[in-house]
């Protein structure tokens, strides 16, 4: 049987069979998970790993190559160019510094910082605009919002309007995305910012997703109870104002971090929310949208973003059953990040290789039959950038991610191992 993991080159099968033992030691990986934690924010030359070149030789090659896409376009190049000849249908290319909010409130910002606004902005402004100069046609860029430093962090903080600065910003990064005929996304954060973040991307969505276009997508964290309140809201103000609902669904990563009462009391309630929602905007139906006044309901596209196995396979089934019926409301995309589950990744290929094959050789055999569309979606592998020091939190949030998936990365790392063992030894075990 192909798993998928064919396409994967022994390197990077050797690297995360050693992650993989690494990390599932919880003694090991506590202790690498302190030293992150330190080099993140640290101001000292000796823990700041882009200028200690003893712990860059160390966290480079393990950590920051799985999980990171480089630290200059040709490294960038390089990462982007493996994962397509992979098969994947692009890239989502993501500048990686970013803020967040310590347990004490206070701003913690990775990489450097400096205090005028109006500089941070711009600062950001390039670094998306070199984002994009790195990916190419039908790719996308992922913005974290916070990223445009502390004056615009403390303006989602206080539910204030975007200021000035930043909608230039904006709107100079989409203009270029559109050029390119690349899309953009705006990650969830932190639930301090996010009531802010949601509403200054749906004045982009308003903006730039009219006429049918698709650009700009905001991110809904299934792990929210408020989740289905959000969906329900942008949905109506889509029908309203006539432009494309787009939605990119995570679970959501910040629960270590963040007011937890606000988040699903536990893991299975996410997961039914997630699965509910996928199953409830494929369908267009139980979303809450009541069409008053005559609208019909508004165009909508969807990025499932996850490693959860059960919730790729059942988003597929519902695919390829709601389009045998042609009642499939929306065709989704998929994605996982860089270095994570990519054996799922390798399956969801494959999966839409072997659909893509099929339906080829079954109109050949019958003319007749050649009406009849299959919905092959697109997977997409979602790659940071960015200096080390910048690039640390991310780390850290994979990290912390990876140790919830004990199960997942054992039954992962024996794939590998067979696959190996194929490799070497020619056969199957
Ligand atoms: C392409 C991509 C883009 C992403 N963008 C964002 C983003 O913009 N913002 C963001 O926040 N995250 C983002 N994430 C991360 C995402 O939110 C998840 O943290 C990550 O994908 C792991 O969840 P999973 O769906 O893969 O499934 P799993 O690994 O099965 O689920 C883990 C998740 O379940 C939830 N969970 C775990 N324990 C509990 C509990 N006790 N109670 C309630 N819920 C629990 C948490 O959300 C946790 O992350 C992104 C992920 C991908 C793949
Ligand atoms: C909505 O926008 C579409 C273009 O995407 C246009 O054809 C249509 O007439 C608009 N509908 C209304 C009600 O304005
Ligand atoms: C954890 O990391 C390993 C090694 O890089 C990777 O193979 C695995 O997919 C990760 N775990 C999860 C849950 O994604």
């Amino acid at each position: 049987m192909i798993s998928g993991l064919e396409r994967v080159p022994t390197p990077a099968i050797l690297r995360n069979l050693l992650l993989g033992l690494l990390l599932s030691s919880p003694r090991l990986s506590h202790v690498g998970f302190k030293l992150l934690d330190k080099m993140a924010y640290s101001k000292s030359t000796l823990l700041n790993p882009d200028a200690n070149p003893v712990l860059r030789a160390v966290v480079k090659p393990l950590f920051y190559d799985q999980f990171c896409a480089g630290t200059n376009q040709k490294e960038v190049f390089r990462t982007r160019d493996t994962i397509r000849r992979l098969g994947y249908a692009g890239v989502i290319l993501c500048y990686g510094k970013e803020i967040q909010i310590s347990r004490s409130k206070k701003l913690q910002s990775t990489g450097s910082e400096c205090t005028d606004q109006a500089l941070e902005v711009e600062q950001w402004k390039e670094g998306n605009l070199r984002t994009l100069d790195m990916v190419g046609e039908g790719d996308w860029i992922g913005l974290k919002l916070t990223g445009a430093g502390p004056g615009v962090a403390n303006a989602l903080m206080n539910n204030q309007d975007p200021p000035a600065e930043f909608v230039a910003a904006m709107d100079a990064i989409c203009q270029k995305a559109r050029s390119q005929k690349c899309r953009l996304w705006v990650d969830a954060e932190q639930q301090m910012f996010q009531t802010t973040i949601d509403r200054w991307t749906i004045d982009f969505m308003r903006k730039y997703n009219t006429n049918g276009k698709i650009l700009v997508y905001s991110t809904i964290q299934a792990y929210l109870k408020s989740s289905r309140d959000k969906i329900k809201y942008q949905l109506s103000l889509a029908a309203a104002e006539n432009w494309t609902l787009a939605i990119k669904l995570v679970r959501g990563a910040y629960i270590a971090n963040d007011q937890r009462e606000k988040i699903h009391d536990t893991k299975a309630h996410t997961d039914e929310s997630y699965n509910s929602i996928v199953a409830d905007v494929l369908t267009g139906r139980n979303l809450g949208f009541l069409g008053s006044n005559g609208q019909s309901f508004p165009k909508i596209a969807l990025f499932l973003a996850g490693h959860n196995p059960e919730s790729v396979s059942k988003a597929w089934d519902l695919i390829q059953e709601l389009s045998a019926k042609k009642e499939l409301k929306v065709l989704p995309d998929f994605g996982q990040l860089q270095g994570m589950a990519d054996v799922l990744g390798c399956r969801l290929l494959q999966k839409c290789d072997d659909l893509k094959a099929s339906s080829e050789s079954s109109t050949r055999l019958d003319d007749a039959s050649k009406e009849e569309v299959v919905a092959v979606p697109e997977v997409f592998k979602c790659l940071t950038w960015g200096s080390m020091q910048e690039c640390m939190q991310y780390l850290l949030r994979r990290l912390i991610e990876n140790q919830s998936g004990a199960d997942r990365m054992r039954d992962g790392l024996t794939a590998y191992r067979q696959e190996l063992w194929r490799r070497w030894f020619g056969k199957s075990v």
